[in-house]
């Protein structure tokens, strides 16, 4: 069986990165753009992009992730992250592709003591938190064949906290009042591959298992794997643009028999020692 050809927008961001790494290892023919390839929040691009090259899959990673940012400039956050879905939304549905929306535990107001399933109610507190779920909602009503991807702490390509942590110069200050779970970008990656393959829709929460961490903890554990000499200095009470506790609850994989992603503590020990 032919596989599908998948177009993954905002392709040279960190998520797309580690996408285009690994779907064509599994055999995808992968088409890439980024913001200069296709504006995302420009409909006739998009729709043009998309009649020439006719994916089965629009995979769209295309974003302003930048909390602050997102805070100083609104109207860009909102044209990027619910224009955006949008576009790609109704390009998907004239094409009677899926497609696949990045979003984010922002959405959450972290309030919650208890993991976040894909029932709960959204909730954002931040500009970048309510425009991505502007953007899960354009995508949800304008496109049929949509599945809805909430990860956390992604890392594995390059700007991400475990290469912040590898460059640190000596000593690192992190907070310990900010709970999610550190997600491999290879484990997300193959979970989006089974959900592309199969018949699946909807929302899905996807992170590592074994959380939830402080990123506190999370340094402690790069730096006993890592084994480097950093010292690791604790920090809280710290005014957060993102929701103080995000642990995403993978509900929906377990509840439509898919595998979940691997534990945070393996995982992020298989990416060090890929990276020796
Ligand atoms: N990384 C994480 O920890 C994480 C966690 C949860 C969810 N997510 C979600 O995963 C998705 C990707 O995140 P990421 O971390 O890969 O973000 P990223 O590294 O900031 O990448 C986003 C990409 O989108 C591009 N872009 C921005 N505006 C665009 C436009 N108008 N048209 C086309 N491309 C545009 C950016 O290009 P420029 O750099 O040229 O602007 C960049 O390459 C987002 O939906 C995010 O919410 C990420």
């Amino acid at each position: 069986m032919s596989k599908n050809m998948i177009w993954i927008t905002g392709a040279d961001g960190h998520v797309g990165t580690a996408l285009h790494k690994v779907l064509p290892e599994h055999g995808y023919h992968v088409l890439c753009t980024n913001k200069e390839d296709v504006d995302v929040t420009d409909m006739d691009a998009v729709r043009l992009y998309a009649e020439m090259n006719r994916p089965t899959v629009i995979i769209n990673c295309a974003a302003l992730t930048n909390p602050s940012e997102c805070e100083a400039n609104p109207e860009e956050a909102y044209k990027v992250n619910a224009i955006g879905a949008r576009n790609l939304a109704t390009a998907a549905e004239r094409l009677g592709a899926k497609l696949v929306q990045m979003s984010t535990d922002d959405v959450f107001d972290g309030d919650s003591e208890v993991p976040y399933n894909e029932f709960d109610n959204p909730v954002p507190r931040s500009i970048y938190g309510k425009s991505k779920l502007a953007g899960e909602r354009m995508v949800s009503s304008l496109c049929t064949r949509h599945i809805i991807i909430r990860s956390s702490w992604v890392y594995g390509t390059g700007a991400d906290f475990v290469h912040e942590f590898l460059e640190a110069d000596g000593r690192i200050e992190v907070a310990s009042d900010e709970c999610a779970v550190p997600t491999s970008a290879k484990e997300l990656a193959k979970v989006i591959m089974n959900l592309i393959d199969g018949t699946n829709y909807g929302i899905f929460h996807i992170v590592c298992t074994g959380g939830p961490v402080s990123r506190y903890e999370y340094a402690v554990k790069l730096k006993e794997l890592t084994g480097k000499d950093i010292e690791v200095k604790e920090t809280a009470g710290q005014k957060h643009v993102r929701p103080v506790y995000s642990l995403l609850d993978n509900m929906m994989l377990r509840i439509c028999g898919l595998e979940e992603p691997a534990d945070w503590k393996e995982s992020l020990q298989e990416f060090l020692k890929e990276m020796r």
